[in-house]
């Protein structure tokens, strides 16, 4: 007779052993997970709101009700990130003061969200979204031409302080695939050369403009348009007329 114990211990073990196939190394993103003390980011950093961006704290803290005020984490520490340049500990240590919460939490979610940079960063962030549809479009060739105009690696910045490169998972912008976010900016439908523009008009204090490079205005149909052509058929259109 069938042991459903001696069963289900088999398929474990065939699971296991499946599952023991798998050889691929996890990719480890290029921000810092691991906090080391170094000396401009150690607990005595000296971290304080400006008095204009304290009246923001307050500001922000107020959108939420009493007991929910956790909810303000990210956009204290967008806050604290866009006052300092990037998110040193005693950064993330005031947002815990504020929030009154254990650090442990902020620590979490600033090193989850790869907007967070725990380390100093460029002037110019130059975020190059890597995931399938970008890199279908052609992602690898526009990190490519990041790092050679820039003369630095993923995770690295730039000797000046100017540009930092990352690689980042979607930007919610597939439809103008390849594309890049710098600092607030979506640059999109890029291709070399539109990529090599943008980084040069930065370096000569240019401001490019932002948004697709193909000519489209957002995100319609390159060319014609190619769906919803003629007039709504109306309710109940391609239902069998015997329903
Ligand atoms: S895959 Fe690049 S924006 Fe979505």
């Amino acid at each position: 007779m069938l042991n459903p114990l001696k069963c289900f211990g088999k398929y474990l073990g065939r699971y296991a052993g499946i599952r023991s196939l798998h050889s691929s190394s996890p990719l480890s993103h290029d921000s810092l997970f691991v906090h080391r003390d170094s000396p401009e980011d150690n607990p005595d950093t000296i971290f304080e709101f400006t008095p204009e961006n304290q009246k923001r704290v307050d500001s922000i803290l107020a959108i939420y009700p009493e007991g929910h005020k956790r909810a303000a984490m990210i956009p204290l520490l967008d806050l604290a990130q866009r006052q300092y340049g990037w998110l040193p500990l005693s950064a993330m240590h005031k947002v815990a003061e504020i929030l009154k919460l254990p650090r442990m939490r902020v620590y979490e979610v600033a090193t989850f969200y790869t907007m967070f940079m725990r380390k100093p960063t460029g002037k110019f962030h130059v975020q190059v979204c890597t995931t399938t549809p970008c890199w279908l479009r052609g992602s690898d060739e526009v990190l490519e031409a990041c790092k050679k105009n820039l003369g630095i690696g993923v995770g690295e910045t730039s000797k000046d302080m100017m540009f930092t490169i990352s690689e980042v998972e979607c930007l919610g912008a597939c439809v103008n695939a390849p594309m890049i976010q710098i600092n607030d900016d979506y640059y999109e439908d890029l291709t070399v050369d539109d990529t090599n523009e943008i980084l040069n008009d930065l370096k000569a204090c240019k401001k490019p403009r932002a948004g697709p490079r193909s000519g489209r205005f957002a995100a319609e149909p390159l060319g014609e348009p190619t769906s919803l052509k003629g007039d709504p058929p109306g309710p109940g259109f391609g239902v069998r007329a015997d329903l």
